[in-house]
C-alpha cells in the first residue's frame, strides 16, 4: 500500500485544490467498490477498488467509503471488521483500524454511517458514479433521483482530481515501469510460443500466466487475434493459420493497481511477406513520429496529427494514397485505415480517469472533434512532464468500412480503392507504447523491446 505520509499529502493538496478553486465547506464522499456480481451474488469478479479511493486511501477491500470534511481536514473511512463468520470464509485480515492507520486515517467507523452522515454533511461533493451500486447509494444518502447523482456530481472535485492524478510522482512513474515490465514479459511469451494450428485462445492464456505471475492480473481484457482488424477482438476462438498476422493488445496491472497496456503484431508463421511488412513498417514510423511530437507543452493532437501523417505518407508510398498528405490528414482520408486515437492517459486506471469525464481528462474542458476518425481521440490537451500516456498508431483493412467508402467515392483525391484492394488481406497492424512525458520530450516505460521487424522476426525464430 502506498505510505501514509504520501496518501496524507494527496488529501491535504486536494483540499488546497479544491479551496483555490473556491471549494471549501462539505464533505466530500468517496464511496468505495463492492465485489461485482458475474451471475449471482458470491460468484463475483475479481475485487476492484475505485482508482480515486486507492489514490487518496490505499485501502483495497470492497464495502469501503471515505470521506474528506474540507473545513478541519479530517479524514474517516467508513467499514466493517469482519467477524468469525467472515474468517471462516476469507481467512483473518488485518483489522481495518490498523489498515486504516497505515494510509494515515485515524477515525473508523461503521460502513453503515456512511449515508446518515453525507445526508447530515452541509454540502456533500462526489464524482460522477460509474456502478449502479454507487449511484444508489448516492441517490438516497443525498435524497436526489438517481439521475441527478451525475448531473450533480462536483465539476471542481474532477478538476482538482484530474490536476494531480495526471501528474506521476516517482513512486508512481516507479509501479508503471513494473507494469509495464510485466507487460513486456507477456508480449514476450506469446511472440516465443505462438505457433500455426493453437488457437487464440491459448495465446490469450499464456499472456494471462505472465499476468497473473506478476502478482497482480490483466489491466483490461486480452485482445490476442487473427483477426487485428477488428479494434477490440474479445472473441478468441480462431485458430492461429500460416501467413497471417496476430495482433496482441494486452497489458497487467500491479498488485497496488497501475496498468500497462502494449500492442504488438507478429507473423504467425516465421517471416512477414512483403504487404505485411511495408504495412507494419508504416505503423512504427507513424509510433516515432507520434512519440516525437509528444512533448510538454504540445497538445497531444499534434502528435495523433504527426502520426496519421505519418500514415498518409507511407500509404502514398505504397500507392494506397495520393495527394498532399497534409490536405489529406487535414480532410480525414487517412481515418480510413487509422480510424482510432493515438493513445490515452495511463496510470491506475488502463484509460485513466476514464471514470471523471473526457472533457477534462483529455480536453481541458473542450470536446473532441466529430470528425470520423478525430471523434476516437480520448486524448488532445496539452502535455505536462509527469503525464503518461500511450501512443498506439496502427493501420486496417476493415472489409466494412472499405466498401461502404468506396461505394460512396469518397476521397477519391486521396485514396487509390484498387491499391487498397490489394492490400486489403494484411487485416491489421497495430503497435503500441507506454511513454512518460519529460521536462524536455518523453521516453518509453519499460524494458527495452525492440519492435524492429528484423527484431519482430528474429523473435519468431
Ligand atoms: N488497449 C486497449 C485500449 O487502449 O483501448
Ligand atoms: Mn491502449
Amino acid at each position: 500500500m502506498t505510505d501514509a505520509s504520501i496518501l496524507t499529502a494527496r488529501r491535504a493538496t486536494l483540499r488546497a485544490r479544491l479551496a483555490a478553486l473556491g471549494v471549501d465547506r462539505g464533505t466530500v464522499a468517496f464511496p468505495g467498490n463492492g465485489e461485482s456480481p458475474m451471475n449471482y451474488r458470491d460468484n463475483a469478479y475479481p475485487f476492484r477498488q475505485d482508482s480515486s479511493f486507492l489514490y487518496f486511501f490505499g485501502l483495497s477491500r470492497p464495502d469501503l467509503a471515505a470521506a474528506i470534511e474540507l473545513e478541519s481536514g479530517h479524514s474517516a473511512v467508513y467499514g466493517d471488521e469482519g467477524d468469525l463468520d467472515d474468517i471462516i470464509w476469507t481467512g483473518p485480515l488485518p483489522s481495518l483500524a490498523s489498515a486504516a492507520e497505515a494510509a494515515g486515517i485515524g477515525t473508523v467507523k461503521p460502513r453503515a454511517a456512511f449515508a446518515p452522515d453525507l445526508g447530515k454533511a452541509g454540502t456533500a461533493h462526489w464524482l460522477p458514479p460509474y456502478r449502479a451500486d454507487t449511484l444508489h447509494e448516492l441517490a438516497a444518502a443525498l435524497g436526489m433521483a438517481p439521475d441527478a447523482v451525475n448531473s450533480s456530481a462536483s465539476l471542481p472535485l474532477v478538476k482538482a482530481i484530474v490536476g494531480m492524478r495526471e501528474i506521476k510522482d516517482d513512486a508512481e512513474v516507479a509501479e508503471l515501469e513494473k507494469a509495464v515490465g510485466i507487460t513486456v514479459a507477456m508480449h514476450k511469451a506469446a511472440l516465443a510460443a505462438a505457433k500455426p494450428g493453437m488457437t487464440e485462445a491459448a495465446v490469450a492464456a499464456i499472456v494471462t500466466r505472465e499476468a497473473i505471475s506478476g502478482g497482480g492480473g490483466l489491466s483490461f481484457p486480452v485482445i490476442a487475434t487473427t483477426r487485428g482488424a477488428i479494434l477490440h477482438n474479445h472473441d478468441h476462438s480462431r485458430v492461429l493459420a500460416e501467413g497471417g498476422l496476430f495482433l496482441l493488445d494486452a497489458g497487467a496491472e500491479t498488485v497496488s493497481g497501475y496498468a500497462g497496456d502494449l500492442t504488438t503484431t507478429f507473423p504467425i508463421g516465421r517471416r512477414f511477406d512483403s504487404r505485411q511488412r511495408e504495412i507494419y513498417d508504416i505503423v512504427l514510423s507513424a509510433g516515432e513520429a507520434g512519440c516525437a511530437a509528444a512533448k510538454p507543452g504540445r497538445p497531444f493532437l499534434e502528435a495523433h496529427l504527426a502520426a496519421a501523417r505519418a500514415i498518409a505518407v507511407g500509404l502514398a508510398s505504397l500507392g494506397i494514397m495520393r495527394g498532399d498528405p497534409d490536405d489529406a490528414v487535414a480532410a480525414g482520408a487517412h481515418a480510413l485505415f487509422f480510424p482510432h486515437g493515438l493513445g490515452h492517459q495511463l496510470g491506475l486506471d488502463v484509460h485513466d480517469m476514464e471514470n471523471l469525464g473526457e472533457r477534462h481528462v483529455g480536453y481541458d474542458g473542450a470536446g473532441r472533434s466529430e470528425q470520423f476518425g478525430l471523434s476516437a481521440l480520448r486524448l488532445g490537451k496539452a502535455l505536462k512532464p509527469g503525464m503518461v500516456h500511450t501512443v498506439e498508431p496502427g493501420i486496417y483493412f476493415i472489409p466494412e468500412l472499405i466498401a461502404r467508402w468506396k461505394s460512396e467515392r469518397k476521397f477519391e483525391t486521396y485514396i487509390d480503392y484498387a491499391a487498397v484492394d490489394r492490400y486489403a488481406g494484411v487485416g491489421g497492424v497495430r503497435n503500441e507504447v507506454n511513454r512518460l512525458v519529460t521536462a524536455v520530450g518523453g521516453r518509453t516505460l519499460g524494458p527495452a523491446f525492440d519492435k524492429s521487424a528484423a527484431a519482430i522476426e528474429a523473435a519468431r525464430g
